[in-house]
């Protein structure tokens, strides 16, 4: 940790990724973004579209971030090393998006949320999902600071309650209220086609629509 901030490590240099990155470095976090190895001038690339932060190998970015942000597409997260991610704050920004992903059966007919499904494949790793339910865009343009009133909410779900306290405090710096969700399967509830996903709600209306939803999803 820096100065008592997590250190981030950001696998995905692309929209959401890079918006993020910027908020980061911003707030005067430490973010590291790893990306496709089919970036190939991925330094020049962060040093324009993130300055500050830097480019780092996965296995360096692992070993160096507190908070991982997985921002890649659904259909690549199989890709990431999850496997490497133990006792590591995992942050699962990635949303299941059939006109983007095609339609992925074994997906469709799964009960669990699709961060249930990622957070399985390590269970040393401490999931949360949040950052997936708004856009790359709004992130800069809907960032205020606390205490605004008409701050804009996101929620965090995740099995590990210090985990989901961690990643609050990343989103209040962020600019946005954190709203806490409860347990990894109420993420769902974030998911394309549920009333969270691309709202924009306060605090109390998505702690609202979170316990409302809680219900239907449990
Ligand atoms: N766009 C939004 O507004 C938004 C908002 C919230 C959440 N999300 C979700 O966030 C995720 C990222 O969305 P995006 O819009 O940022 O997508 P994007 O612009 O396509 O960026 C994703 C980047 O991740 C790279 N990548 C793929 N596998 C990787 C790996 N193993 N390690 C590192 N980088 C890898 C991709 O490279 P390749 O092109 O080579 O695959 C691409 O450069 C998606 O799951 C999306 O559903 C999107």
């Amino acid at each position: 940790m820096t100065d008592e901030r997590p250190v981030i490590g950001i696998f995905g240099a692309g929209k959401v990724g890079t918006a993020l990155a910027r908020l980061l470095v911003t707030a005067g976090y430490d973010v590291a973004l790893t990306g496709s190895p089919r970036q190939t001038a991925l330094d020049l690339l962060v040093s324009v579209v993130a300055p500050g932060a830097r480019v780092a190998e996965p296995r360096q970015l692992i070993d160096e971030a507190d908070v991982i942000i997985v921002a890649v597409p659904f259909g690549k997260a199989e890709t990431v090393p999850w496997e490497s991610f133990d006792g590591k704050v995992v942050v699962d920004a990635t949303n299941y998006w059939p006109p983007i992903d095609g339609t992925i059966a074994a997906i469709d007919d799964d009960p669990r949320s699709t961060s249930e499904i990622h957070a399985a494949s390590n269970p040393r790793a401490r999931v949360v999902k949040s950052l997936n339910h708004l856009g790359y865009h709004e992130m800069e343009d809907d960032s205020m600071p606390a205490g605004s009133p008409l701050r804009r909410a996101l929620a965090v779900v995740g099995d590990d309650p210090d985990a989901r306290a961690l990643v609050a405090r990343l989103i209040d710096d962020l600019g946005f209220d954190a709203v806490d969700g409860g347990p990894l399967a109420n993420g769902r509830a974030l998911e394309p086609g549920h009333p969270a996903f691309g709202r924009e709600l306060s605090a109390a209306e998505l702690a609202a629509l979170m316990a409302a939803e809680r219900v239907l999803v449990a």
